[in-house]
């Protein structure tokens, strides 16, 4: 059985998906998920690209050591100077450098000759080696561009001494049988390709990323890089969840296995869904809300008969739990310390404090807690760290015969300051003091609520999307009362409204 290398980019790629930017902190937790996960090589973020992400590809580096963790860098001296800079405290850095070699981005991006694009890969290459033998090429737009070209580029940087060699789709192009077809061609025609592993980038444009990837990895390709939940630039990337399931599922087929501990891919990606305020389609493969879900009667009668009459994997074998009713009022600390480390999450013992307190309130509120509501309480209460906006208070009067009003506390930059305000409804109320306390006016993009478990009871899940100057933020956030939900969730995103544009420019290009 042939390994295949995980290179996951959820905090590089991934955070290029519009408004899912993560704060230092979130981004090591984030990491610190990854590696529980079991992936092998981490793509922390690109160090040039601003302050933020320099401070958080260290961070990772120094802090998360049981695998790579790699920095993205365009093919410059002086990007692969700031990359080795945040990376070089790790324990396996990987300088990951790239360059178009597509003849439309060599022509209006680049505005070289192909001579010229070769040269500058090798020269790139040739420095970044210098640091570490652990470096990583990409042709980008590899997928449009001509095999006698590509061939050559990645002989050269292999000869330069990259050890990885990726061949990215940028732009979601390909096709599984041509993709694999590409890849099985540079098999047979790069002379020098045993000395490098080579990977694959795919993006999901034609939805399409998850089935090319697979392809690459039938011609020989032996790192897939993907992100959680398939997030990233424009339609994502390949999903992690999704191209792992895969090879394990049917493995009889595909021969090959990777690293990763499948029980934890539901956690992670409930992980990266609250931190990035990105939600996750109920149909998502996998990860997602129905993705174990059994409708119509023969299939509900199948499954109850034999659960392989419709289920090709098992939902606890992704880490989702089938015992949906886990704690009540009465449970104590042990129990729900237990079943939190079941749910995949590892928190300090002073995290457990508040979150167990946190437990207690809903438990009072609300009589069945289900696993849902207890991830929701973990990422509510202790992955979200302080940031320059906070939500002291809220009341909100509404109904048939009232005008809408809203009375807001907030905690801003340490300061807390009071207003109320109407609305056409409490949620609208709401944000218009939010609003004025803030002195923000986003344009809100969208606003979806979702019920985590069932009852009327259940704690309501809101995702906001906010824009304000050509900036993109997400907020999400939990709460048994939909207006208090909606309001943590503007808060949060106004936070990373903030946090996004301390970004000197976000995405590589
Ligand atoms: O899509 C792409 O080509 C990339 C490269 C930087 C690998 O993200
Ligand atoms: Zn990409």
């Amino acid at each position: 059985m042939d390994r295949v290398y995980i290179f996951d980019t959820t905090l590089r790629d991934g955070e290029q998906s519009p408004g899912a930017s993560m704060n230092v902190e979130e981004k090591l937790r984030v990491a610190q998920a990854l590696e529980r996960l079991g992936v092998d090589v981490i793509e922390a973020g690109f160090p040039i690209s601003s302050p933020g992400d320099f401070e958080s590809v260290k961070l990772i580096a120094d802090k998360v050591r049981g695998l790579s963790v790699a920095g993205l860098a365009r093919a410059s001296f002086g990007d692969i100077d700031r990359a080795w800079e945040a990376l070089k405290g790790g324990a396996a850095p990987r300088i990951h450098t790239f360059l178009a070699t597509s003849p439309i981005h060599m022509k209006h991006k680049l505005r070289k000759t192909p001579d010229e694009v070769l040269e500058q890969a090798v020269e790139a290459v040739k420095h970044a080696v210098k640091y570490t033998s652990n470096v990583e090429f990409s042709a980008e737009d590899a997928g449009r561009s001509e095999m006698d070209f590509l061939c050559r580029v990645i002989e050269a940087v292999i000869d330069a001494g990259a050890k990885t060699v990726n061949i990215p789709d940028t732009v979601g192009y390909a096709i599984p049988s041509q993709f694999g077809e590409s890849i099985a061609e540079i098999f047979r025609r790069v002379p020098n390709i045993h000395k490098a592993i080579i990977s694959v980038h795919c993006h999901n444009d034609l939805g399409l990323a998850t089935s090319n990837s697979i392809a690459a990895v039938q011609a020989g390709a032996r790192q897939v890089e993907c992100t959680i939940n398939g997030i990233g630039e424009r339609a994502g990337n390949t999903s992690l969840e999704e191209i792992v399931m895969a090879f394990r599922v049917r493995q009889n087929l595909l021969e090959v296995n990777t690293n990763i501990k499948s029980e934890f891919l539901y956690p992670t990606s409930r992980l990266v869904s609250n931190i990035t305020g990105l939600p996750v389609q109920p149909n998502k493969a996998i990860v997602g809300a129905n993705a174990f879900a059994h409708e119509a009667g023969i299939h509900q009668d199948g499954v109850l008969k034999e659960k392989s009459t419709y289920e090709i994997m098992t939902p606890e074998s992704v880490g989702i739990a089938t015992n949906d009713l886990v704690l009540g009022k009465h449970s104590g600390r042990h129990a729900f310390v237990e079943r939190v480390k079941k749910l995949g999450y590892e928190i300090t013992s002073e995290q457990v404090d508040v979150a167990f307190q946190a437990f207690k309130e809903l438990a009072d509120k609300k009589k069945t807690i289900y696993d849902e509501d207890i991830e929701a309480i973990v990422a509510e209460r202790t992955l979200r760290l302080p940031d320059r906006f906070r939500l002291v208070y809220l009341n909100v009067t509404s109904g048939t015969v009232t005008v809408p009003t809203a009375t807001v506390q907030m905690e801003i930059d340490g300061v807390v300051r009071q207003e109320a305000e109407f609305g056409d409804g409490p949620v609208d109320a709401a944000f218009s003091v939010i609003k004025k306390l803030t002195g923000k006016n986003p344009r809100l993009e969208s606003f979806n609520i979702n019920s985590i478990t069932g009852g009327t009871d259940a704690q309501a899940e809101v995702s906001v999307r906010i824009e304000e100057g050509g900036v993109m933020s997400n907020g999400q956030a939990s709460d048994t009362d939909i207006v208090v939900a909606s309001a943590k969730a503007f808060v949060r995103a106004l936070n990373k409204l903030e946090h996004r544009k301390k970004k000197t420019f976000a995405g590589y290009v």
